[in-house]
């Protein structure tokens, strides 16, 4: 690729509770420059541990420059982590800007997980030109989630959190509790019925997108939930972390 393309490329990085990908991206396109790098997430997932893996993924790709962008699975306040419980303990309460900026030797933007990928699929997916309010909801090892009104993003609206029926919403209706609990498609699609109606009640959205993983098997699940409201998979299915944090670190200036 030459110089003048590859000054519109940045690379993203998703860290997951499950795994940790990374990829030089496109930033008009959202497509991957190079291959995908996965490095499942080390059980002690310290901050110190996974800048080691960002900085080795970094290195596999000396040609791409410029600020990096992060996803990290939780609450995301001007670069501090908040509520991030699918990671280790020790990210609460850091300011992970700072720390990653400082370890990787070069600018590094946070933002949480589903947020990024709510940009995304804003930008060059399937909520591009979208007006109102569109909830892109991200089914994985938690539940992520992300506002955006008008086609701005409105940062950290957890709605994985939720408690319906004295139950936490992420903790019985993830893909993560499909996979232990072996639901069927059906069973699955019933809880998601009831959530997507929860969300229905509260907030009145013109547009669902599902996005993560599972989002590639859309047709098996996305038809059998019955709910009013449309309700579409993800355009850029689990590749949208890893974009939206790279358009973030292209949008956003540290300070
Ligand atoms: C976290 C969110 C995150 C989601 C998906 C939840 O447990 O609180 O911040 O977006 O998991 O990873």
């Amino acid at each position: 690729m030459d110089d003048e393309r590859m000054s519109d490329v940045r690379f993203g990085i998703d860290f997951g509770g499950t795994g940790i990908k990374g990829a030089p991206v496109d930033l008009s396109t959202g497509e991957f420059v190079a291959k995908r790098t996965r490095i499942p997430t080390p059980k002690e997932s310290t901050p110190q541990v996974v800048a080691e893996i960002f900085a080795r993924m970094l290195d596999e790709h000396p040609q791409v420059e410029g600020p990096v962008g992060v996803t990290i699975p939780g609450i995301i306040r001007r670069g501090v982590v908040g509520l991030a419980p699918n990671i280790h303990p020790s990210w609460q309460g850091v300011d992970a800007g700072t720390l990653l900026t400082e370890a990787l030797g070069r600018e590094v933007h946070v933002v949480n997980d589903a947020d990024a990928a709510g940009l995304a699929e804003v930008t060059l997916g399937a909520a591009r030109g979208r007006t109102g309010l569109v909830l892109v909801t991200t089914l994985g090892t938690g539940i992520g989630s992300a506002a955006l009104f008008d086609g701005r993003l409105v940062p950290n609206f957890e709605l994985g959190h939720l408690e319906i029926g004295n139950r936490v919403a992420e903790r019985w209706a993830a893909t993560s509790v499909r996979e232990r609990e072996e639901l069927s498609w059906e069973e699955w699609a019933a809880r998601l019925t009831t959530y997507y109606r929860h969300l229905e009640r509260l907030f009145s959205p013109d547009l669902f997108v599902v996005g993560g993983g599972v989002s590639k098997s859309s047709e098996e699940f996305l038809p059998l939930i019955d709910i009013a409201t449309e309700i579409v998979p993800a355009h850029l299915k689990n590749k949208a972390g890893i974009v939206g944090a790279a358009l973030l670190s292209a949008k956003t200036a540290r300070g």
